[in-house]
């Protein structure tokens, strides 16, 4: 841990040097505009100094908004958070993709991103709309633009200090590897889902072994009950240690070595989601231990947003 053993500052390092990732991250996956500003608000003033947004959440305006009065009325520099910006699927061809990344800048209100991260591996027809769909409702593909030549134009915007790195998110392993081994500048993060249910062990391996941000998504399970929230393993685990099962599975993959994001419109669960603290080893290796296995997020094999939070 490079923090002592406080998980609320532990900081993950960024493989090009540019800067590290503060492990608690806030998604800003939050479907309504008030509420974006008031949990991106509340984020901030728990102290969470690291958020995680993107042009298909179509809020970054107000996530910008929220920052810029956080930052100001907290005396925090801009330097002192990490903001992480997505490409959506229909920005995939490569003169699409300084546009889409300067309009993301714009509307944060922003003048530079920490990283910038191609939201899914899959391209879509290329347009205004980001959800093309034919007739009979299938999404249309765009198969005339792989995925390297994204990465070749998000390359584009590190040499031109736009942002300070780049990475991918919904990505496999096999996938990563071909991205990992073309690429002039190897991805520095990479986001996908990950809770005791879906560990993607192989593939946190790989990004250990290379230096690569494993970035966990869905590290509450989405919110969702039944759910790793009501696993036995973990309730017993948060009454042993009083904590609440949310802090634990926190805890649990900050501890395992990934960064996460977490998200809530509450206060009450901002605060309560940035006071974690290490579990015992027999915790750790216990919740390592849980057999369920459940995807809850299904972008990863057709780049449709499977799940929108959605509080209970
Ligand atoms: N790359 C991708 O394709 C992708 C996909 C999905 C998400 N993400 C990112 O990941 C972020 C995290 O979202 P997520 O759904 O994956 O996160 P999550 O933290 O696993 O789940 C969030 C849900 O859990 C509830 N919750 C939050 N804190 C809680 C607590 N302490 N106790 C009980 N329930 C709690 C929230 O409800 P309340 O609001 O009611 O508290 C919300 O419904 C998103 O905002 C987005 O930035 C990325």
């Amino acid at each position: 841990m490079t923090e002592g053993s406080d998980l609320r500052l532990k900081r993950l390092p960024l493989n090009n040097g540019s800067g590290q990732m503060p492990v608690l991250g806030f998604g800003t996956l939050i479907p309504d505009a008030a509420a974006t500003i008031a949990a991106t608000r509340n984020a901030l003033d728990v102290g969470l100094r690291h958020f995680d947004s993107a042009e298909r959440y179509r809020n970054e305006r107000e996530v910008g908004e929220a920052l810029q009065a956080g930052l100001a009325a907290g005396g925090i520099a801009r330097e002192d958070i990490f903001v992480t910006g997505k490409l959506w699927n229909t920005n995939h061809r490569p003169e699409r993709v300084e546009p889409a990344f300067e309009a993301s800048l714009k509307r944060l209100g922003l003048e530079y991103l920490d990283v910038y991260l191609a939201h899914t591996p899959f391209a879509f027809q290329a347009g205004d709309d980001q959800d093309p769909r034919d007739q009979d409702g299938n999404v249309i593909y765009d198969k005339e633009v792989t995925l390297l030549d994204t990465w070749r134009a998000m390359e584009s915007l590190v040499d031109r200090g736009k942002c300070r790195a780049i990475g991918l998110s919904d990505i496999t392993l096999s996938k990563l590897l071909l991205i990992y081994e073309s690429a002039r500048i190897k991805p520095a993060v990479v986001q996908v889902e990950a809770h005791p249910y879906l560990p993607e062990t192989e593939l946190l391996d790989f990004c250990k072994e290379k230096g690569i941000v494993f970035l966990a998504f869905a590290p509450l399970g989405h919110g969702m009950r039944p759910g790793p929230l009501d696993d036995p393993v973990i309730t017993a685990i948060a009454s042993q240690v009083e904590k609440t099962p949310a802090q634990v599975l926190l805890a649990w993959a900050a501890q395992r070595g990934t960064a996460l994001l977490t998200t809530t419109r509450t206060a009450a669960r901002a605060r309560e989601n940035f006071d974690i603290s290490v579990l015992p080893e027999e915790a750790f290796d216990e919740i390592n231990r849980i057999k369920t296995r459940q995807r809850l997020n299904s972008v990863v094999t057709t780049g449709v947003p499977g799940f929108i939070a959605q509080g209970r």
